[in-house]
């Protein structure tokens, strides 16, 4: 068994993590840190945790050997974490039901958050209305643009969606934002952030949040693996996609201690490590201060944030939550990237081998899985965790393949039943 015990009492992983925030924010995040360990230790909050996931997200989620894809790999037998069928589509919600259930217990009326493919801000939403709580979303105007989808359905649920038209107008620029909101009105707003970065409490908060999944997976393993008659009983290989990094965490977390199975995160290689347009910060990055904790950041000599790039607005982010950066230090988790196209490709194969669309984040770890079984025996394992589905992805995925994109018919003139003009 592997020694893990992460992070000490001031929230640090090693070197990194910890809390760089301003003066405002000080007593806010001590608050917040009082009101976690308290809770988390309550029987009561983790019944009503528990029930939320079973009976709103629909928990456990399932996880699917992929046979077919298995087959045409030749090697490793492939299984699915499917998070992309919980509610709202993606891992999202079991962390903001976490954090919304504190607000509440906090007495805060009024929710922000950040959102980049906007699951996280659908999923935001979606508690905002259920809890009656005032809703605010932060959202660079780039993916307000290229996950539209997602906008209509934060504005359905009836949250307020403020584009964000500074820097690079992606998901870090949406984070500057709402820690400007919350510093501003932080006496009635909860900030749900929605990975494993920001300042302490909020990296092994959201950890312990998402670490239902990887939970689940440590039960629903054994039973498949016994199945296909597998030499052992637990993953060989578990594998997520990296942006921040919580899905990642979420599904690494209750498997550290079993060292023969590997951890790989796969982050956003882009148009290629090479090129500089990607989001590969353990890769390609170093050590630095960003939204609040020390982490591997994309910095230029000068420690100026460094334009980033990924065909998935969820994993576009120059930071990652510190945890992964002291994994990659200790040697406990080991992090490669999947190319734009590796993902489209791999977006493709789910489609058509297995009748899955997943998301284009999720994409990037079904790619780098479908390398790494052509290169394991057929009796050992993979563990994927698909974080989410594709829906909002479509039309990108058109856009690329130059495809056209079914709209509503009324937008181009015509009548359309249940339309204004009908
Ligand atoms: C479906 C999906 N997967 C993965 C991510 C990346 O986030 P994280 O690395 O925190 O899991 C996102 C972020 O928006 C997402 O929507």
């Amino acid at each position: 068994m592997f020694e893990y015990s992460y992070p000490d009492a001031r929230g640090h992983f090693g070197p990194y993590g910890g809390s760089f925030a301003s003066e405002t924010l000080t007593h806010a995040l001590t608050e917040l840190g009082q009101a976690y360990a308290k809770y988390w230790s309550e029987p009561e909050f983790l019944a009503e945790f528990r029930y939320e996931l079973a009976h709103f997200v629909g928990r456990p989620s399932p996880v699917y050997h992929a046979d077919r894809m298995s087959r045409e790999m030749g090697g490793a037998q492939i299984y699915l974490k499917r998070e992309d069928l919980n509610h709202t589509g993606a891992h999202k919600i079991n962390n903001v039901i976490g954090q919304a259930m504190l607000a509440r217990r906090m007495g805060k009326t009024r929710i922000i958050a950040e959102t980049g493919a906007g699951q996280h801000g659908v999923a935001t939403a979606t508690i905002c209305a259920r809890y009656g709580l005032e809703c605010v979303v932060y959202m660079g105007a780039e993916d307000v643009k290229r996950q539209s989808p997602n906008v209509f359905r934060m504005k359905l649920l009836g949250a307020t969606v403020i584009p964000v038209e500074s820097g690079s107008k992606t998901l870090k620029d949406a984070l500057n934002e709402a820690m400007r909101d919350w510093v501003a009105n932080v006496d009635n707003t909860f900030y749900i952030i929605g990975t494993v970065a920001g300042p302490a409490p909020y990296p092994a908060m959201v950890r312990d949040f998402q670490s239902v999944i990887g939970q689940e997976c440590l039960t629903q393993m054994p039973e498949l693996l016994q199945r296909q008659k597998m030499a052992a009983d637990q993953p060989d290989a578990v594998v997520a996609c990296v942006g921040g990094g919580s899905n990642a965490m979420g599904i690494f977390y209750p498997y550290i201690p079993f060292e023969h199975t590997r951890l790989i995160g796969v982050e956003a290689a882009g148009e290629g490590l090479e090129t500089g347009k990607h989001s590969a910060s353990l890769q390609r990055g170093s050590s630095g201060v960003l939204h609040g904790n020390r982490t591997f950041i994309l910095q230029d000599e000068q420690g100026q944030i460094t334009e980033t790039h990924s065909i998935s607005a969820g994993l576009d982010y120059p930071g990652v939550g510190p945890e992964h950066a002291w994994l990659q230090e200790i040697g406990r988790a080991e992090y490669v990237g999947a190319t734009d196209q590796e993902a489209l490709e791999a977006f493709h194969y789910l489609c058509r081998t297995e009748g899955i669309i997943p998301a284009l984040e999720s994409s990037h770890a079904v790619a780098y899985a479908m390398q790494l079984a052509k290169t394991m025996r057929a009796d050992q394992s993979i563990l994927v965790c698909l974080s989410g589905r594709g829906d909002k992805d479509i039309g990108t995925v058109a856009d690329l393949t130059g495809n056209d994109y079914y709209d509503r018919p009324s937008m181009r003139g015509h009548i359309v039943k249940g339309g204004h003009a009908a």
